[in-house]
């Protein structure tokens, strides 16, 4: 299953970049969850693609509604293998187990992604800091 969560990745990265597309991705074992951002036509060009991936079984659409300015700067990837501090952060929005679907809301979503990936920065940034101090 992961090395198909790679394959999906490795093709959605490109094309992502490609079609202006940006958003989150995560995985618990059981779901896919997914923001897709873009212009309106590119996003149900993917959504339709996406349909027919027979990776999957059922497709749920959340919701869609229309912004001013992106949530998400690229394309990122969340969830997964959750790491402790992830973890954290899903707790924190009150998933404790997976993510069912039945549970989730659009705004829900937004706001565990964004927390997820402003997570995600501020590690690579005390990474880069670390690297700075190693050179002094
Ligand atoms: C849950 C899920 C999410 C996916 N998300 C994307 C995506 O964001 N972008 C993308 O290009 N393909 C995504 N795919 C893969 C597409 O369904 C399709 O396999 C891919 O776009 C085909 O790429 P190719 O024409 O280069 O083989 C996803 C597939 C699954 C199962």
């Amino acid at each position: 299953m992961l090395q198909g969560l790679r394959e999906i990745l490795a093709a959605a990265r490109g094309h992502n970049e490609a079609a202006g597309i940006t958003g989150y991705l995560a995985f618990d074992k059981v779901s896919f969850v997914q923001i897709l951002e873009g212009p309106r036509a590119a996003v149900a060009e993917l959504m339709a693609t996406i349909r027919n991936d027979p990776r999957h079984e059922t497709v749920v659409v959340l919701g869609q509604r229309t912004i001013a300015t992106r949530d998400f700067d690229n394309w990122a990837m969340g969830g997964g293998l959750r790491t402790v501090d992830q973890q954290e952060v899903y707790l924190r929005h009150g998933f404790s187990q997976g993510m069912d679907p039945a549970r989730l809301t659009l705004s829900r979503l937004v706001a565990l992604a964004r927390d997820l990936v402003d997570l995600e920065a501020g590690r690579r940034r005390s990474d880069a800091e670390t690297e700075q101090e190693a050179e002094i």
